[in-house]
């Protein structure tokens, strides 16, 4: 397929080959590739077993290894990342950071982590790659190409993650890319929040992109699943570390995610106008400090999103003027139209307060700080809802 479609049209074009959705030569096929439930494939004769040998899409192998369903749905991913050239599916994003962290990392290195990264990914350079002997540097957010300064002999990867988890910064990634290509360094970016459609991460400069697509691109809150999409010059290195870990993604759950992605356009459209309607709103109540929005001035980085984003999702936190952690519990608890959950990206709005916990940049905030997932509803609606449970704030 060509590159030169439009988003908009790749995500209904991608990954729709003849030979995954038709049913043979001269006799039609169906839209989408059907669910290949598959651990056993059988092969005519041992040449054609050993024909099969190494692994990869597109060819018949072992369940682990995938079939249409899965190959559909990775095709497409990398068809909507421009300058890649492959995609690797996972159970979950949290094994997709895992999967590319330990792609990248060998025993004694420094990896450079945005302070601001996904709680799970955290947790997991805080513990299991310190007992594999690499160390984990938090850097600031804001740090753009300031973090020439902090790379050392042993340094090689940067993680990065724009918007960040909870607080939003948007980081200045071309700057980050460069400086890292130019000595030599991997670049990973968490690119959840925005997926492939809002923010085309190889093209701006890293090298493997990873997505959630639990949220976004599942997009109704049934299905977990993780990608890793990469450049020509780490495919290798992705693929043997994806299968020596020994990843298998169901192909339900790449059946569900493929349909997701095909409408991602139209979801991500509302939920930025709802998103943008209520964030604007909030921002005017006298109870709400700030709205860390990346398309609102207030959030730091907001100048990146306008230069690099070609639109913002339904993510964004609020940080209360005064009041006591408690209060933003109550608050969420006595929101009507909010789920009170972890996920987000489905087409249902939620609520959660949290506190960040921070090590290398200046925003922590005393204040409560809750954020909001704006679903698919009417926003006139979720503002009467907030408008309820504010008016008791305190
Ligand atoms: C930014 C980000 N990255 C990764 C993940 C992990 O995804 P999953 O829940 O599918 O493991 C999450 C989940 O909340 C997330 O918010």
């Amino acid at each position: 397929m060509s590159k030169e479609l439009r988003p908009e049209t790749r995500l209904v074009e991608a990954g729709r080959r003849k030979e995954w959705t038709g049913l043979g030569e001269g006799k039609g096929g169906i839209v989408n590739p059907a669910v290949w439930r598959a651990s056993t494939m059988l092969f005519d004769d041992v040449v054609a077993m050993e024909a099969a040998n190494p692994p990869r899409d597109g060819t018949l192998h072992y369940g682990r290894n995938g079939a249409p369903t899965q190959w559909a749905l990775a095709e497409a991913l990398t068809e909507m990342e421009p300058g890649a050239a492959i995609t690797k599916l996972y159970s979950s994003g949290a094994a997709a950071c895992a999967a590319a962290i330990l792609t990248v990392v060998g025993a004694g290195d420094e990896i450079l982590v945005v302070d601001s990264v996904y709680g799970t990914t955290r947790a997991f350079c805080e513990t299991t790659l310190k007992r594999f002997g690499v160390t984990t540097r938090f850097y600031d957010p804001m740090i753009g190409a300031g973090i020439a300064g902090l790379i050392g002999e042993k340094t090689c990867a940067i993680l990065l993650e724009s918007p960040g988890s909870n607080t939003f910064e948007v980081q200045d990634v071309p700057a980050i890319c460069a400086v890292a290509r130019e000595r030599g360094i991997a670049t990973l970016i968490d690119n959840t929040w925005a997926t492939p459609l809002f923010f085309q991460a190889i093209a701006a400069g890293c090298d493997l992109s990873i997505v959630a697509c639990t949220k976004y691109i599942g997009g109704h809150a049934d299905v977990m699943l993780g990608s890793v999409t990469a450049t020509e010059a780490w495919a290798e290195r992705l693929d043997r570390t994806t299968r020596m870990l020994g990843h298998a993604c169901s192909p339900d759950d790449a059946w569900l995610t493929l349909r997701g992605l095909r409408t991602l356009d139209v979801r991500l459209r509302r939920h930025e106008e709802n998103g943008l309607k209520v964030a604007r709103w909030l921002k005017e109540r006298p109870q709400i400090a700030r709205v860390l929005h990346p398309a609102l001035p207030d959030c730091p980085g907001h100048e990146y999103w306008a230069r690099d984003f070609t639109g913002a999702t339904g993510l964004f936190s609020i940080v209360f003027d005064g009041g006591e952690p408690a209060a933003g519990d109550r608050f969420v608890e006595r929101l009507e139209l909010f789920g009170l959950g972890y996920s987000w990206g489905g087409f249902e709005s939620l609520a959660l307060p949290h506190v960040p916990k921070r090590t290398a940049s200046p925003n922590a905030w005393e204040e409560p700080i809750v954020r909001l997932h704006i679903g698919l509803e009417h926003p006139d609606d979720l503002i009467e809802d907030l408008a309820a449970s504010l008016s008791r704030y305190g």
